[in-house]
């Protein structure tokens, strides 16, 4: 059955000549399918600069957007129509208006997790991965930041800049706290703690390692210790295993899951390639600004 469903995708992907992106986060038979499983910034390079027709997008709808922002004669599709991000959605565009007005001399940097709407009234978009260096490189020492006020706080500790916040976060990585830390201390004091910025201040603060999902895979597979503790969403086990069998992974908490990542099944996947649903697009007056800020994004961390 499932070994039918992926020769029914790859048949149907070559016919579109499409390519299938799908981030860590995704459930572990999606990620086998991919052509390419990334972070978001991995993944929005390669939405850049594929020359397949199709990008069936296996993540959630911000991410489908920005594809469709930076690739705009491509079709891109989101195979689960209901997957969204609540932090992208703790940010609207005319709120930030509103709070650029009480900031006018602030560079507006906004995290890819948000709308097309408010990339378009953003200067440059960041990801997780670039955060710093985005940040860094900016010609302002006044930066307003949306909508991660976790992320926020971590880049604000390592930059001089005053970063002004906004109060959004993920719904997954504000779960964890810091009693989580101080417990598997104590229960695994030979393991290293990897956590996502995305998580509370006060976890950041207690571990070994704080990156990206590409970082920490890039962390985990390099490091010499044999157990780590997981910060972030449980999809990364896939990859995590992948990279290092002989390493044993435990997380932080057991409500490390997005039910958003976990929406997209292989059967969405086919029936996204077979009907060529649903089509992600942005009108045009809102993507070409949007697009700005992630070009500038792109440039900034090459
Ligand atoms: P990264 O993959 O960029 O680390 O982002 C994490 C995330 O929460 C995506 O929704
Ligand atoms: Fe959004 Fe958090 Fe899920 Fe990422 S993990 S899609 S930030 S809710």
């Amino acid at each position: 059955m499932k070994e039918d469903l992926v020769n029914k995708i790859n048949k149907l992907k070559r016919e579109r000549n499409a390519i299938i992106l799908a981030h860590y986060y995704q459930i572990d038979e999606v990620q086998a399918i991919a052509d390419y499983t990334g972070d978001s910034l991995g993944l929005s390079r390669k939405a850049a600069e594929t020359d397949a027709d199709v990008i069936v997008f296996c993540g959630v709808d911000f991410m489908a957007e920005s594809a469709a922002i930076l690739s705009p004669d491509k079709t891109v599709l989101l195979p689960e129509r209901d997957a969204g991000c609540p932090m992208a959605d703790m940010v609207t565009a005319d709120a930030l208006r509103k709070k650029k007005q009480e900031y006018p001399e602030a560079t507006v940097v906004c995290y890819v997790n948000s709308s097309a709407e408010v990339k378009a009234e953003s200067d440059v978009c960041c990801t997780s991965s670039n955060a710093i260096d985005i940040i860094n490189a900016i010609d302002n020492d006044q930066i307003l930041f949306v909508p991660d006020q976790n992320l926020g706080h971590y880049v604000s500790q390592q930059t001089d800049k005053e970063i002004i916040l906004w109060e959004g976060f993920c719904i997954t990585h504000h779960r964890v706290k810091d009693d989580s830390i101080h417990r598997v201390r104590e229960l695994h004091p030979d393991a290293e703690i990897l956590v996502h910025p995305e998580c509370r201040p006060e976890v950041v603060e207690l571990a070994d390692f704080v990156g990206s999902t590409a970082q920490i895979l890039k962390y985990a597979k390099q490091s010499e210790v044999k157990k780590m503790i997981i910060g972030t969403e449980m999809g990364i086990l896939y990859q995590l295993k992948q990279d290092s069998p002989d390493k044993q992974f435990y997380f932080l908490n057991q409500g490390l899951i997005c039910q958003n990542m976990k929406k997209t099944a292989l059967h969405h996947v086919a029936e996204a390639l077979e009907e060529m649903k649903y089509q992600i697009s942005v009108d045009e007056a809102t993507r070409t600004k949007a697009k700005e800020a992630l070009d500038k994004m792109l440039e900034l961390s090459k």
